[in-house]
């Protein structure tokens, strides 16, 4: 089957938050949008089949989720991943941000402490800060331009009392896949301080070829406390849909996370998100695996450029995702000025790393899910706008 990446599909007047909130994020609507993780791709085709036929029958009550939505997660992991999921371990949640702020207040109470692991993506702070819970950090070590995990620096942290460690795997914005020896340290550390782990795998199918990603959800004992949050919104690009499932094996764990979720009344969902859900999980499998060759020759595009042409920049070669983290350190910026230079003189609308924290300073985080020309435009106007600076 042959998809085609490269045609270009104008978003704007979508209400898309990417291209449409351009002018309040950046100021200015003149900027390639290259921010929000989401992709400008088309949905497959599988996807755009199943909402047609539901959508051609004119009620749009409200849905349960029905058997096959549990079957078509239950197929996905067992054939993608190896990991044998039970039913009832299934839990269906809105989006994923919502679960991360639900197992906060699930997990641990107020003023008691929840791990996160800076840079990560923002949300993960905030979950923790809103709900008054003592944040404490471990941040990730650079070490030869990649990513790592303190681990000793997380046994203390889980020694301070942590009840929860909100684990990013894959971790947006570093791109690392944490290896099964460094995922068994994890469960050891949870294990021995007997911590809830929240392992948010919305980025597990969007894997570079020549790395595994291991499920921590897989590796687990009965009696660990693991939650893992899954979703194929990132994969097959329907985020807007809004759907996502939790992973929970123990009992009461699941019953806690349905009290929060109830409390709130959020139960039912969309009949479009869960026809988009299960068709993408049942079907999506050969156009996943073209989507990944092409961000893939688009990474790696990206990395040659980089090398070549901007030396003043180094890319965190990403393992997974569709983010690439760029290392602007060397030009010397405030991330004010860091900003404002990608924006104003290269015309891109980037997340500034510092948003995501201790760590993320200097960086700034760049969404390849575009397609190829449009990043090489990107990277050459980057070029030209370094050059620019030292003249
Ligand atoms: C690690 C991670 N978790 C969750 C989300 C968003 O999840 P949702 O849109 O389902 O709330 C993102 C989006 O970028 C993410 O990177």
């Amino acid at each position: 089957m042959i998809f085609n990446f490269d045609q270009e599909i104008s978003r704007e007047n979508t209400a898309s938050v990417k291209f449409d909130g351009r002018q309040q994020y950046f100021g200015t609507t003149d900027v390639t949008p290259l921010w929000v993780a989401d992709m400008d791709f088309a949905v497959p085709d599988c996807v755009t089949r199943a909402l047609q036929e539901r959508i051609n029958h004119p009620v749009l009550g409200y849905t349960l989720y029905p058997d096959s939505i549990y079957q078509s997660i239950i197929d996905w992991f067992q054939r993608r991943h190896q990991w044998n999921i039970e039913r009832d371990w299934i839990l269906m949640a809105p989006g994923i941000v919502p679960s991360l702020f639900a197992a906060v207040q699930a997990f641990a109470k107020e003023g008691e402490g929840v791990i996160v692991q800076s840079p990560v993506y923002f949300p993960f702070f905030s979950a923790v800060t809103t709900n008054h819970r003592q944040l404490i950090n471990n941040p990730l070590r650079e070490v030869n331009g990649r990513y790592e995990i303190d681990f000793e620096h997380l046994e203390t942290c889980a020694k301070q009392g942590a009840r929860l460690f909100l684990l990013c795997t894959p971790h947006n914005p570093v791109g690392r896949v944490w290896s099964e020896a460094e995922l068994q340290q994890v469960l050891d550390i949870g294990r021995r301080y007997d911590l809830t782990i929240l392992s948010d795998d919305i980025h597990c199918d969007l894997i570079y070829s020549g790395v595994k990603h291991t499920m921590l959800g897989r590796l687990a004992q009965p009696g660990d406390k693991i939650i893992t949050a899954i979703a194929p919104n990132k994969t097959f690009n329907i985020p807007g849909l809004g759907l996502s499932a939790l992973v929970i094996p123990d009992e009461q764990q699941r019953t806690a996370m349905k009290k929060i979720f109830e409390s709130l009344h959020m139960g039912n969902h969309n009949p479009l998100s869960i026809t988009a859900f299960e068709a993408a999980y049942r079907e999506g499998d050969a156009w996943l695996d073209a989507l990944m060759q092409y961000l893939e020759a688009t990474r790696d595009f990206a990395q040659d450029f980089i090398a070549r042409e901007i030396p003043q920049l180094k890319l965190i070669k990403p393992e997974a995702t569709y983010l690439l983290w760029l290392d602007c350190r060397a030009l010397g910026m405030s991330d004010a000025r860091l900003r404002d230079f990608f924006v104003h003189q290269c015309k891109l609308g980037m997340n500034p790393g510092s948003v995501f924290g201790e760590g993320g300073s200097g960086f700034m985080r760049m969404n390849i899910g575009t397609t190829k020309a449009r990043i090489a435009s990107a990277l050459a106007a980057i070029k030209q706008g370094v050059a620019g600076l030292t003249k």
